[in-house]
């Protein structure tokens, strides 16, 4: 945003020059392919190279519906409890392979892949090894299960878990009591791994686990720590399985987080035993959608076939019903791997059908890179004014403008410009729940290290690789701040600058502008910082994802309209959850005077951007497709941000009923621009079609 510009003067010299070209640079191609579409679950994995598997129960191998399906649809197999020591050695030095042979042996001949469940795990095993006390025996036997079980199927296992579930629930971060920590110590992790890998060196060896999708928990840290500590120190790990046995709201917000914080570690990360009480379809997407968006996310595993092949058969948990019917989440499922949706055995509400254009005509040929892709047209609900400023003694607020938000421990954490006659400069406030967002305390940036003077539209955002948080704001300069702790207004850095000054390409072409609106978002390689110029230009810097947030350069026009109130500031670019699409955002000025946003997407961040809804009578959010029950309280819908599915630096957002953070004012008001008196609001949209 721009403190020094006025509305009034411009609505005439805009009139008039919005039926001008917009010229997106370079060119109109979204680069992304379609992929084909399959029809079942494994094939449709295969596309993006994972694979989709389930448990499998030797005694339901008899069993044509239950085969019938299996084959059918899965594509990697894991035995539900042939492998484990239980049943592999029931007494010491005694093997029996017969129930996981069967499963092995059929598995191979189908061509399906098979995951090894599992090695080393205090439950399902023997009462003669759980009374073992000398470490020595222990160390032997357990050195001797895994060499004669790793070897029976050598060559033929793509994952072993090769330790299970070792980390205790609750709050400790730490192992759990067992007979291998407690006659071995906390080192029988790592000679187990070591061990595995002298045996089976061609099979990835997994430390599998529950209740680690949280990235919150302490048992995910732990895990966490354990992961990190053997790829510093080199003890083979390939893989980390995450076992996903969910209550009915499915995964936690932070799944994919947690996914891709391990596997910037260097390993792979795999679902292994997903189920879901009452298998809600937008759970179970939600599951697959976050491996979907992880690269090294390689396959997910769903824990039985039909609802009465499970383990938890009480909460219907599965994708198949009990005669073998595909259930709605079944479609979710597929459909958000990138397949086209089939019959189901009730109507599938909750499951997502190709995007209808709901009038008008098509805006154009769009690349979806499959069907999670956002639709052409919008229309939303506004909330009223959400949050208005709070002056006190020291300052003397009119407006709260250009917010920023993030959903992190179970809050909104919101950050904000305040302006005033004396200037800008940025407010923070959470809350739980919107209904609490106008009650919540302002705590005012310049009374810490952010300090006081010009500062104004933050962006907030996690950046996992260094576990900081970054409060990217402007100062003339794209500044940034970090914190440990979003929760802690005092934990601000002060601030540093991405650029030594301007560079060069801007300060050929800001011409009568202002260098505004800094923008941060990365992908697995590069973060790129957006800015805009308020003459028509949107620019793009680049650096690596390891020198960020250094190594800013290569500054290049990413976007420029000859008319520049169609392309003004205030740009949002965002990654779309279970697609290979990104959306930009841009603030424009209509011919009424007031603020709207268009928007445009790309199968790169790099790339060229493809107009999606972009004109004023097909706006991204505009007062004329938003609907206002509580009152048309606004008629700008300004500067704000997404609410978006994550907090890490990727911004994901998610492909369904999009909510937006806006900035509104009375329509009536008009004079000082800083003293201006905007309001923040929150956008739900209504023509959501998943
Ligand atoms: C379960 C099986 O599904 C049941 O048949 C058996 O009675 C108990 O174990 N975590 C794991 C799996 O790693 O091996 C468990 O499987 C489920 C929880």
């Amino acid at each position: 945003m721009n403190p020094l510009k006025r509305l009034g003067c411009r609505r005439a010299s805009v009139l008039g020059l919005l039926a001008a070209t917009v010229l997106m640079t370079p060119g109109t191609a979204t680069g992304a392919p379609d992929t084909a579409k399959a029809s079942t679950l494994g094939a449709q994995a295969a596309q993006s190279g994972r694979y989709f598997g389930t448990a499998v129960a030797a005694g339901r191998l008899g069993d044509g519906t239950y085969t019938g399906i299996l084959d059918r649809e899965f594509n990697s197999v894991t035995p539900e409890n042939e492998m484990k020591w239980d049943t592999t050695e029931p007494s010491r030095g005694s093997f029996n392979f017969g129930p996981a042979d069967q499963i092995a042996n059929r598995a191979q001949a189908r061509g399906q892949r098979l995951r090894g469940h599992t090695l080393v795990w205090h439950s399902q095993l023997p009462g003669w090894v759980s009374s073992i006390r000398d470490a020595n025996t222990l160390s032997g036997v357990m050195n001797n299960h895994i060499t004669t079980v790793m070897n029976r199927y050598k060559g033929r296992i793509h994952s072993w878990d090769v330790v299970n579930e070792a980390f205790a629930d609750g709050t400790s971060g730490q192992l759990r009591s067992s007979v291998f920590r407690d006659v071995l110590g906390t080192g029988f992790i790592e000679q187990a791994f070591r061990t595995a890998r002298t045996v089976d060196p061609a099979a990835k060896l997994c430390y599998n686990d529950y209740n680690i999708e949280d990235w919150n928990a302490a048992k995910t840290q732990g895990v966490y720590r354990l992961v990190r500590d053997f790829k510093a120190r080199g003890v083979p790990i390939d893989c980390v399985g995450f076992q996903a046995h969910f209550g009915t709201g499915g995964p936690p917000a932070s799944f994919q987080s947690t996914l891709s914080n391990f596997a910037a570690l260097g390993v792979d990360v795999q679902i292994t035993e997903l189920d879901i009480a009452q298998a809600s379809s937008t759970a179970y997407a939600n599951t697959v959608r976050a491996c979907m968006d992880v690269a090294r996310c390689t396959g997910i595993t769903v824990w039985g076939i039909r609802d009465s092949d499970s383990w938890r058969a009480s909460e219907n948990p599965l994708l198949f019903d009990r005669n073998g019917a595909k259930k709605p989440a079944y479609n979710a499922v597929l459909t958000t791997l990138g397949g086209t949706p089939t019959a189901t055995s009730s109507t599938p509400t909750a499951t997502r059908s190709t995007p209808t254009a709901t009038s008008g005509t098509p805006s154009g040929p769009r690349n979806a890179t499959n069907a999670a892709a956002l639709p052409s047209r919008y229309s939303w609900s506004s909330s009223g004014p959400l949050i208005a400023p709070k002056p006190d003694a020291t300052h003397n607020i009119a407006g709260i403008k250009d917010p920023t938000v993030v959903q992190y421990n179970g809050k909104y954490h919101v950050f904000a410009s305040v302006a005033s006659s004396s200037g800008y400069n940025l407010v923070y406030l959470n809350f739980s729940d919107w209904s609490q967002a106008n009650s919540a305390t302002h705590h005012y940036l310049d009374r810490t290290a952010i300090g006081s003077g010009y500062r104004a539209a933050p962006q907030v955002f996690y950046y996992a690789p260094q576990r900081l948080w970054y409060l990217v704001y402007q100062t003339g300069n794209a500044s940034y701040s970090t914190n440990p702790d979003i929760s802690n207004p005092n934990g601000w850095s002060a601030p540093r600058n991405f650029y030594a000054s301007m560079p060069d390409i801007i300060r050929q072409n800001i011409g009568n502008g202002y260098w505004v609106d800094m923008w941060v978002i990365c992908d697995s390689t590069n973060c790129y910082l957006f800015s805009s110029d308020d003459n028509g230009h949107l620019y793009r810097s680049q650096t690596t994802v390891g020198q960020f947030p250094n190594g800013f350069t290569n500054t290049v026009i990413a976007a420029q309209d000859s008319n520049k109130y169609a392309l003004f500031e205030a740009s949002n670019v965002y990654k779309v959850q279970g697609s290979n699409e990104y959306l930009l955002l841009v603030e424009a000025i209509g011919s009424d005077g007031r603020r709207y946003f268009r928007s445009w997407t790309s199968g790169s961040l790099a790339g060229s951007w493809t107009p999606l809804a972009a004109s004023e009578s097909n706006p991204f959010a505009r007062a004329s497709n938003v609907s206002f029950p509580s009152g048309a309280w606004t008629r700008d819908i300004s500067h704000g941000e997404m609410i978006r599915a994550g907090y890490d630096q990727t911004l994901t957002i998610p492909a369904c009923r999009l909510q937006y953070l806006y900035q509104g004012m009375n329509p009536n008001a008009g004079g000082d621009y800083n003293l201006l008196p905007w309001r923040l609001g929150l956008l739900t949209q209504t023509n959501s079609t998943c």
